[in-house]
């Protein structure tokens, strides 16, 4: 799988995956809306806190730790590319020439927090003064970060959008990752999981096509279960058809918000 992602290009990524249609604001039915949403509610209800979120296979995005920021004194980026790992740096230290403005995600974000979307400003610094790390991850690996990155206590919460099918050849790779993730978790630990259900490819760049294991929410709930971690909710989305655009053969989204035993 490591080959396929040869020519991972982050800014067409962004293009093809986080504009619109796909990422418009002013529909509820669009798919970045929706995964905003329920990331805003899993990290309102109370339940989730500690001091660590961590990131998995963040990518070039930052959408997936709006809501998790505020909520965390730290926050652990992690991906497998350094162009990916770079593209964050970029944004994080403000130094310009970003594959995607974030602003629009982040006033999202501010009206989801009942806050009015002009304070933009105070949660990009407020993402700026929380993230401390930017890592290289493995997901195959049974330590998928390097020894010593994370305290032995483990993360508090784990976010994952879109990571471990993505790079997993069938369902099997699929929960050996989960179980290798599960690893990096405090026991009572949360996770919230986001990926693409019934995909079989997407383009990570022009003519970039990577290879996806097609899953469906049985087999989600059943590798939750396999690797040690109790349902909280799972929450589905289908595509409209107008959201369907070429870049992948994606027909739903699965949002999962889980505790490890
Ligand atoms: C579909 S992208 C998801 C990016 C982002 N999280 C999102 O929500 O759009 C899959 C990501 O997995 C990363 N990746 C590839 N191989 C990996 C591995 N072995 N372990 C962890 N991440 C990997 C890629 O670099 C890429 O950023």
């Amino acid at each position: 799988m490591a080959a396929c992602y040869h020519g991972f290009d982050p800014a067409a990524y962004l293009q093809y995956n986080y504009t619109a249609p796909r990422a418009d604001f002013k529909r509820q039915d669009s798919i970045v809306p929706w995964k905003l949403g329920c990331l805003h509610r899993a990290f309102t209800e109370g339940d989730v806190s500690g001091e660590l979120l961590v990131d998995i296979g963040s990518g070039p995005t930052l959408y997936q730790v709006l809501s998790g920021c505020e909520v965390f004194n730290r926050v652990i980026l992690t991906d497998f590319l350094e162009v990916n790992r770079q593209e964050l740096r970029r944004w994080l230290r403000d130094e310009g020439d970003c594959g995607l403005d974030w602003t629009p995600y982040l006033q999202h974000v501010c009206k989801l927090e009942g806050r009015q979307p002009s304070v933009w400003t105070e949660k990009a610094a407020r993402l700026r003064a929380v993230v401390s790390d930017i890592l290289p991850v493995d997901v195959h690996h049974p330590q998928p970060l390097a020894p010593g990155a994370l305290s032995s206590v483990g993360a508090d919460c784990l976010v994952s959008c879109f990571c471990l099918e993505s790079v997993s050849p069938d369902l099997a790779a699929f929960t050996r990752a989960l179980g290798h993730i599960q690893g990096l978790l405090r026991p009572g630990g949360h996770l919230l999981l986001i990926g693409a259900l019934g995909e079989s490819y997407y383009f990570g760049g022009p003519g970039v096509k990577i290879p996806v294991v097609p899953l469906n929410e049985a087999e989600v709930c059943a590798s939750l279960k396999e690797t040690g971690f109790t349902l909280i909710r799972l929450e589905v989305y289908t595509l409209p058809q107008d959201m369907r655009v070429g870049v992948d053969d994606v027909s739903g989204v699965f949002f999962v918000k889980a505790k490890k035993e």
